[in-house]
């Protein structure tokens, strides 16, 4: 099977490119390093270039027959994405759009598309399901909103099937510690917690301690890269073989608090994190958890990875030991 991958040098992107190429897929991977690694790409072939560059895309797809492409390139902070929304629906909408428009006229017949809890905007129920109303609160879910509604159109006029899964938190790196998070700036707790703890960085501020959770600061749930990559060769597999379109939510239908995650990784490494106690920050749901039963009833998929002991010390070495 031969797979284009979008973004495949990033974080998320390069541990499922990884995971494909264990499978025996035959991987290609697009990605113009603008927050990529050239040493994140452990095999397949790289291709530096612009997802959104159309003639680019012509080339590629004329040069191979490609089954599926699965795409993970996008802009992805909330925060720059209200400071700057252009930058946001050019990369994660027009440029998508640019790519879905190529597939379809290559004739490729799937797609897997990173999606993201920011669909959901401040939760109305939780766990959050797959039918949850779709409301972001930021330009970033917008745009991850819209790629899913493209995609339900594609499949409807062009008979484009996808697979749209929104990750909760991603979190962790490969347990070998050859490739992992590195985003600069990097917004992600988990990394701040360590990188604090390391002295990287000054000490942590908690944003909220007032909430109504356990010990008042926010609950988030957190899901291993490399259970999130078995999800999407599961995923592709489920698509090709019922050849339909499913949304699902990955996480690990268990959050903790930003105090629980501290502490912690204070007993998995014995190292203190230095934090302070801050105010709340603007759109910060108390807490979001992803119900994950629709994709183990029909993907089979269990997060083998995903508790927090297994994605601390991950990320704990990972932090030790990284090369990018
Ligand atoms: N990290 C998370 O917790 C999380 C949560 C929900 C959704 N997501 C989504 O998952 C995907 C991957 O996230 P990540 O954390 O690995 O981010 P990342 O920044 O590490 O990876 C994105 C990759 O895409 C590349 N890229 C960006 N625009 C491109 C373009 N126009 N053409 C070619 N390459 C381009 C970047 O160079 C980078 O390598 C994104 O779509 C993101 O929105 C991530």
């Amino acid at each position: 099977m031969n797979v284009l991958i979008t973004g495949g040098a990033g974080y998320i992107g390069s541990h499922c490119s990884r995971y494909f190429l264990e499978k025996g897929v035959d991987v290609t991977i697009l990605d113009d390093l603008s927050e990529g690694h050239r040493e994140a790409v452990k095999g397949g072939e790289l291709v530096v270039g612009d997802c959104g560059d159309g003639a680019l895309l012509d080339r590629l797809f004329s040069e191979k027959s490609y089954d599926a492409v699965v795409h993970f390139a996008a802009f992805t902070s909330v925060g720059e994405s209200v400071a700057e929304p252009r930058k946001y629906f050019h990369n994660n909408v027009e440029n998508m759009l640019t790519l879905l428009n190529a597939a379809v006229d290559h004739h490729i017949g799937y797609f897997v598309f990173s999606s993201s809890a920011a669909v959901f905007g401040e939760p109305v129920s939780l766990p959050i399901r797959e039918d949850h109303v779709l409301d972001p609160i930021n330009p970033y879910g917008e745009t991850k909103m819209i790629g899913e509604r493209m995609l339900a159109d594609y499949e409807r006029a062009y008979g484009l099937h996808s697979c749209s899964f929104r990750y909760f938190n991603a979190a962790g790196d490969s347990e070998d510690s050859s490739i992992g998070e590195s985003h600069h700036p990097e917004t992600h707790l988990i990394p701040l917690v360590i990188q604090a703890a390391l002295g990287k960085r000054p000490p942590l501020t908690v944003f909220g301690t007032d909430y109504d959770t356990r010990d008042g600061s926010c609950i988030r749930d957190y899901v291993h890269v490399e259970d999130l990559a078995s999800a999407h060769y599961l995923g592709l597999r489920y698509i090709m073989e019922h050849n339909v379109s499913e949304q699902f939510n990955l996480g690990s239908e268990t959050g903790f608090t930003v105090l629980e995650i501290i502490r912690a990784f204070e007993k998995v490494t014995g190292i203190a994190v230095p934090h302070t106690l801050g105010a709340r920050r603007a759109g910060d749901p108390a807490m979001l958890v992803a119900g994950n039963e629709k994709a183990k009833r029909l993907l089979g998929w269990e997060p083998a990875k995903s508790d927090l002991e297994t994605i601390l010390t991950d990320a704990y070495h990972w932090e030790m030991k990284r090369t990018y």
